[in-house]
């Protein structure tokens, strides 16, 4: 082999693995390129996931807000009065508030409800609070007329036909 031949061969070699490593280094900027343009992709991203444990403390955090409209909690459409932090703080975490305020009975029935979810959908013993919140429950919940009209203002809710 001549020596112009063994450099020539050496000058090959060497372009042959310069289009390599030029191959490869584009082929990793592409590939970090396309991985830093596209949201969906999360390799790199670490945004932690929402927990149904946060999705709970938001609502939570939701319903403490005490803000009080022509009598009426905004949050909850709950009537204001005595007992209502503890209807808020033992109602509202399974169920909306409506399924209460929608509903009308009297201090027996609410009980009966609350016994009725304590042996059927997992209502914990609500303690010293029970009789507070059935207090509150059968003043402004009450069948009709007894506990209602007293605390709206606004006389006609909703029509029923
Ligand atoms: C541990 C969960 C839980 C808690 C806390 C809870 N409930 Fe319930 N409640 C339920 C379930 C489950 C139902 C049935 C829901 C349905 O039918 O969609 C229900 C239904 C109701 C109903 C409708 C009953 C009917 O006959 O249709 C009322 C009224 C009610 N709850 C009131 C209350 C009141 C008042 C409190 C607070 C003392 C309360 N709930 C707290 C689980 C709960």
């Amino acid at each position: 082999m001549s020596k112009k031949e063994d450099f020539l061969q050496q000058l090959k070699t060497l372009s042959n693995s310069l289009v390599w490593l030029s191959s490869i280094i584009l082929f990793i900027g592409i590939f970090i390129l396309v991985m830093a343009l596209n949201p969906d992709i999360k390799l790199f991203k670490s945004s932690p996931e929402i927990t149904e444990a946060d999705v709970e403390k938001d609502t939570i955090v939701n319903i403490n807000s005490n803000d009080i409209k022509d009598g009426i909690h905004t949050e909850t459409g709950f009537v204001a009065g005595d007992g209502l932090d503890e209807v808020i703080g033992n109602c509202t975490n399974c169920h909306s508030a409506k399924l209460v305020t929608q509903n009308r009975m009297s201090r027996d029935g609410w009980l009966a409800t609350i016994r009725w979810m304590q042996e059927t959908q997992n209502l914990w013993d609500l303690g010293d609070q029970e009789d507070i919140i059935l207090d509150y429950l059968a003043t402004h919940y009450a069948p009709e007329d007894k506990g209602r009209r007293e605390n709206l203002i606004v006389e006609e809710w909703y029509e029923l036909k």
